[in-house]
């Protein structure tokens, strides 16, 4: 589908992931036909730029960081409808601007007064922005008339307190329909083929349960650092930047029941339901894992380690490395663990589900056959696809098993590519789609399996374990598998 005539409007236009995900996939939008001839798009920050200049900025951007290639008539199409605001957060005379600016979008482009704004500013400025949009009337919408709809990115707070605060003050700007929480692992192409996975096809299903599943790992590693990110990363750390959201997204995802339709209600409750069935245990610490990486060598790369980057505090506690182990205390999964793990400079960028199966009684091939664990592996990136690994006999006259595995991967399989999730977000936010941005409720309940870790952690006094760069974390994550008698799988 393609959306209808509009602009969107970006706050903190400058900062990193506006230019490298969010404008680049606005123009990727544009060059794969998907956005209407009449839109605009309005930057608003405190540079002094003219419409000309602002737009030189996002074509060097788009340039950049493509998926789609660059194209001079598409994007001279999607230049007619820029335009820069320039001003403050607290700024009235801006926000007079910036609505002017609409109306004139509205006027030269045909974007009938449809507007979206798109909040990738620090949670602190959510509360004056929506105040001046409210305020300067931006916000006002009727019945049936032109759309005024607001995304707003992660972190949606720092703890369910906080959270519920800054819910409050956007719903009191904007009623829920027209509030669009961004989680871009929604907008991954992989995740969404998770429902695909477990509710389109007949084999999996029958087995994803306790009666079946040993245990559940979710791991989302990255090998870069945090350089030139403390202003956002100190204090907040890997539990609250992915686990918090990503992660608990991908559970949910994993965990959940069937919903009666792709209908966004249907999909958000059982989401909750499987959320709020979520045990955290009495004694996080103990079943949780907390690092921050050491400078070493990292690839054949000399990396300064995270209490020697740039902007932290020496003395910072803020791990970069967080593994925690939950249960659901369902009927489907009352007993079965599951396991996440996020960290940074680890030893490569994967995040994957594994779902782990029990092992096959050893009635015909005895117990030193080499059985090892049959298991369902979910690839969100980089080589995206799935895994089934099962034993097989190992040729030759011994009775001898050895693991192997089938595999699907998607360069493979389609030649279709899938679009940037930022992409597919953004033109859901137009269309008015909500099934892929988590509601208020997810969001808190995210939070309440969280802050028990959290709580246990600022009051421990133990710090966080250093690890190597280029590692899989540190000792004690291989420690808490181990307790149970299991093992982290090496992606
Ligand atoms: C963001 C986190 O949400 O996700 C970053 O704030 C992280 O710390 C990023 O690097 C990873 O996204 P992706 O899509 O590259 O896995």
């Amino acid at each position: 589908r393609i959306a209808g005539p509009s602009s969107i409007v970006f706050f903190g236009v400058t900062g990193d992931l506006a230019r490298k995900k969010l404008l680049p996939a606005v123009y990727d939008l544009a060059h794969r036909g998907l956005l209407p001839p009449s839109f605009g798009l309005v930057g608003f920050g405190r540079r002094d730029w003219s419409h000309e200049e602002f737009a030189g900025e996002v074509r060097s951007h788009v340039e950049e960081h493509t998926r789609t290639g660059f194209d001079e008539d598409v994007w001279n199409q999607l230049a007619a409808g820029i335009r820069f605001v320039s001003g403050g957060f607290d700024d009235d005379d801006a926000f007079d601007a910036l609505k002017d600016t609409l109306d004139e979008l509205d006027r030269s482009q045909g974007t009938q007064g449809n507007h979206a704004f798109y909040l990738s500013i620090p949670p602190k400025s959510f509360e004056p922005v929506c105040a001046q949009l409210s305020r300067h009337g931006l916000a006002e919408h009727e019945d049936g008339g032109p759309f005024k709809r607001v995304v707003i990115e992660k972190p949606f707070g720092h703890d369910l307190a906080s959270a519920r605060e800054l819910n409050t003050v956007v719903e009191s700007v904007f009623p829920p329909d027209a509030i669009f929480r961004i989680d871009h692992y929604l907008g991954k192409e992989t995740v969404q083929n998770l429902l695909a996975l477990r509710f389109a096809n007949q084999f999996f299903e029958p087995l994803w349960n306790a009666n079946n599943v040993d245990h559940v790992q979710i791991t989302m590693a990255e090998d870069i650092g945090i350089g030139g990110r403390a202003g956002y990363y100190d204090g907040v750390g890997a539990a609250r930047d992915v686990i918090q959201n990503h992660l608990l997204q991908l559970l949910a995802l994993t965990a959940m029941e069937e919903p009666i339709s792709f209908d966004a209600d249907h999909l958000r409750a059982e989401k909750e339901k499987v959320l709020s069935a979520v045990v955290v245990p009495e004694d996080p610490e103990a079943n949780s894992a907390r690092g921050q990486y050491k400078s070493g060598w990292q690839g054949g790369e000399k990396v300064t380690g995270f209490l020697d980057e740039e902007g932290f505090n020496p003395e910072s506690t803020t791990e970069t490395f967080a593994a925690i182990r939950l249960e659901i205390n369902t009927r489907r999964w009352a007993g079965v663990p599951f396991y996440l793990r996020a960290g940074k400079r680890l030893g490569r960028r994967v995040t994957e589900i594994a779902v782990v199966f029990k092992k096959a009684p050893a009635v015909l091939f005895g117990d030193d056959a080499g059985l090892g664990h049959n298991a369902v592996v979910v690839r969100v990136q980089p080589d995206e696809g799935a895994t089934i690994r099962f034993g097989s006999k190992v040729p030759g006259t011994q009775r001898e098993v050895r693991d192997v595995s089938m595999d699907f991967s998607y360069g493979h399989n389609f030649t279709e590519s899938s679009p940037e999730a930022y992409e597919r977000l953004i033109l859901d936010v137009l269309l008015g789609e909500p099934p892929l941005f988590p509601r208020h409720e997810e969001v808190e309940l995210s939070w309440k399996i969280l802050d028990p870790f959290e709580e246990a952690w600022a009051a421990s006094d133990s710090r966080p374990e250093q690890y190597e760069p280029g590692s899989w974390g540190p000792q004690s994550a291989h420690d808490l598998l181990a307790r149970d008698g299991r093992t982290w799988r090496r992606p």
